[in-house]
């Protein structure tokens, strides 16, 4: 964190999280300046309504080198690791905790889904800008609090991720396992450095048509990814392996997946 001091705060879903924090600037601070919190003064990192290069965002994955996602010019800095916590960087920070970044971003936002296994949201900074966010941000002022029991749940999680490689390690193992078990079969899948890994369907009928054969014929849910999640022409399945997935399960899958690509009459990959 650009601050010494990191403070966090907890959300009933990460998706309440970005839109509290990036909408809260631009509604509740002034133009540019300072704005006092109980903990310190926060400096308003951009100038209101004039974003660099036009853009108050910028989108990048989990798969992104975070050290190309930086915005010098004096905004702030905001990182996304939802698809990251657990999964990358030696204790599971993330992407920046594995690229030895995160010591120059000012916020980043995670998750208690996905890796940690139950749900929540949570953003770290500075403690001037998370008391900031905790103040003004209607997103979490009108809100539930997390349950104790899915806070133990992530408690729980966290700490087994920060210490425990085993599940980092199987997961690389069968993404990889997987990622070649396609190319042997034919399957084109996009390559990216992620664990995601998009089976390119081009087709939105097809994409479905797919999913379904996959549930109805082997018991094996996909979910179709079409549009407006991604562009028209670019519908893919998107198949993320888990560290518990068994060698057995990933061979299940590709046979499965190579059937119902004939079934459809989908080219496979040269
Ligand atoms: C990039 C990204 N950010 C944020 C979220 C929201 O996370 P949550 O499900 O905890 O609200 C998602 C959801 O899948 C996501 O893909």
């Amino acid at each position: 964190m650009k601050n010494l001091f990191v403070f966090s705060l907890l959300f009933l879903f990460a998706i309440s999280t970005g839109y509290p924090v990036l909408a809260t600037p631009g509604s509740e601070m002034p133009p540019r300046g300072e704005i006092y919190t109980k903990v310190g003064a926060l400096k308003i990192p951009f100038i209101k309504h004039e974003p660099p290069n036009g853009n108050n965002t910028v989108k990048f994955s989990a798969a992104t080198p975070a050290a190309t996602i930086f915005v010098e010019n004096g905004a702030l800095t905001y990182l996304d690791e939802v698809h990251a916590v657990g999964l990358y960087g030696p204790r599971g920070g993330g992407v920046a905790e594995r690229d030895g970044v995160m010591h120059r971003l000012d916020v980043i936002e995670g998750t208690l889904g996905k890796a940690f296994g139950v749900m929540g949201g949570y953003i770290t900074g500075s403690a001037a800008l998370v008391d900031f966010v905790r103040s003004f941000a209607s997103g979490f002022i009108f809100t539930t609090a997390l349950p104790p029991a899915v806070a133990a749940g992530a408690l729980a999680a966290i700490r087994h991720l920060k210490t425990s490689e085993r599940e980092r390690r199987l997961q690389r193992e069968r993404v990889a396992l997987l990622r070649r078990r396609l190319d042997e079969a034919g399957i084109p899948h996009k390559a990216n450095p992620s664990h995601i890994v998009p089976v390119m369907v081009g087709d939105a009928v097809r994409c479905k048509a797919i999913s379904d054969l996959l549930l109805e014929r082997h018991a094996i849910y996909v979910q179709p990814i079409n549009y407006p999640t991604v562009p028209r022409g670019t519908e893919r399945l998107r198949i993320t392996p888990s560290p518990l997935h068994s060698e057995a399960e990933v061979e299940q899958l590709v046979r499965a997946l190579a059937e119902v690509w004939a079934a459809t009459g989908l080219r496979r990959a040269a």
